[in-house]
């Protein structure tokens, strides 16, 4: 049997080949919570640099370190839920493997908790007396983008409800983690606009300081699922988040078949209905794509079934678009003005493509 140990606080922290980093900070935060019972938990990605093996060696000679391994990237966001999950304390921290995150603000969130109706406490890039360390210019723009559209979503007034750096009650976790979107970059954000109630949270000052060692992993996609997150939770009750993004999708097809069918018919006097058809199939694929590596993130076809994929989507357009055309002739025939019978019709298409698509294209079932 082995002696019952109690942590006071659980420090979940998200990996994603952080070689460089996991020993010192390890070191730091031992040396910042020298008066009370902690455990790590670390949530990695099979991470190919080492991490891994890292981990498990430490875990193995260290009690209060724990490591949960993922196969495949799932994002950041459901990497700190599991973390969360397996927490053995009751309170919560969530902080970044690459030392960017003050260590030694964790013995000052710690404390707030004494005040018993607290929730949730965050370091905030942008409260008084934060810095941001060397921040590009793009990427403070981003966040500050990043902030105006989270208002949109956000009952509290954060000043940073994009912080990855927070400590939370468990009991308050479990309350919300049924509710969570739990997809993306953006877990604080998601926590806080999935709480039934207004959290009672309080902030506190960060000095973002430069990445230790590596690279961040902030990229395009990271930045579409943040859109995802946030048309969840301000339509997610109504139309489904993939059906948004679907459309969004839908709609950069327009942009590229328009694109494609002037170069061919204006720029090289391709006859109009060569050009429309080379169009249509450009598009078809840029969609296909965008949707493989964005809507259907978490199905992802690769190989041959990204090959028969696309041959499956050219299918499902076609018979889409037949009953599109079909429809919106219909309508026209019993008198519907034009626009209105239009309109009906590309809705009844993008509508069939969406469903068709999710049954044979980016379908449950594996084809061998
Ligand atoms: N398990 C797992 N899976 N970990 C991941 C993944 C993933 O898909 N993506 C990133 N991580 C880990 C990284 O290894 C790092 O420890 C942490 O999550 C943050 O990733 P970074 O790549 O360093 O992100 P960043 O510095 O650009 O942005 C961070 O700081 C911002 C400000 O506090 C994130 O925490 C953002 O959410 C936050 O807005
Ligand atoms: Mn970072």
């Amino acid at each position: 049997m082995s002696t019952e140990v109690s942590y006071e606080l659980s420090i979940v922290v998200p990996t994603l080949n952080e070689i460089g980093n996991i020993e010192l900070l390890c070191n730091k935060i031992a040396s910042a919570l020298k008066e009370i019972n902690w455990e790590i938990i670390f949530v990695d990605d099979n991470s190919t640099d080492g991490t891994k093996e890292l981990l498990d060696q430490l875990s193995l000679q260290h009690d209060h370190i724990s490591a949960i391994h993922r196969l495949d990237r799932k994002g950041l966001s459901s990497a700190c839920i599991e973390g969360m999950q397996a927490s053995k304390a009751p309170l919560i921290a969530v902080m970044d493997a690459d030392l960017q995150h003050e260590e030694t603000l964790l013995p000052v969130m710690l404390a707030k908790f004494s005040k018993k109706t607290l929730g949730i406490v965050v370091a905030s890039r942008f409260a008084e007396g934060s810095e941001l360390g060397d921040f590009s210019a793009k990427r403070e723009l981003l966040s500050n983008i990043g902030n105006l559209l989270s208002r949109t979503v956000l009952k509290a007034r954060l000043t940073d409800p994009l912080s990855g750096f927070f400590m939370l009650r468990k009991a308050l976790f479990h309350q919300i983690c049924p509710k969570l979107y739990g997809k993306g970059f953006k877990i604080l954000l998601d926590i806080f606009s999935s709480a039934p109630k207004q959290l009672i949270f309080e902030e506190v000052p960060l000095r973002f300081n430069t990445r230790h060692s590596g690279e961040s992993k902030l990229d395009t996609t990271v930045a579409l699922e943040f859109i995802g997150l946030l048309c969840h939770k301000l339509f997610g009750k109504i139309i489904p988040v993939r059906f948004i993004l679907f459309s969004l999708v839908g709609l950069t097809g327009v942009g590229v078949h328009l694109l494609v069918l002037s170069s061919f018919h204006m720029l090289i006097n391709t006859e109009f209905v060569w050009s429309q058809t080379i169009a249509t199939y450009i598009a078809m694929t840029s969609n296909y794509f965008i949707n493989n590596s964005f809507t259907y993130r978490d199905k992802k076809l690769h190989g041959k079934k990204l090959f028969f994929g696309l041959l499956s989507f050219y299918l499902v357009c076609s018979i889409a678009a037949f009953l599109n055309v079909a429809f919106a002739n219909f309508l026209y025939q019993k008198n519907v003005h034009w626009a209105i019978a239009g309109t009906s019709g590309a809705l009844i298409g993008a509508i069939l493509n969406y469903g068709l698509s999710s049954i044979f294209t980016w379908r449950k079932v594996k084809i061998q």
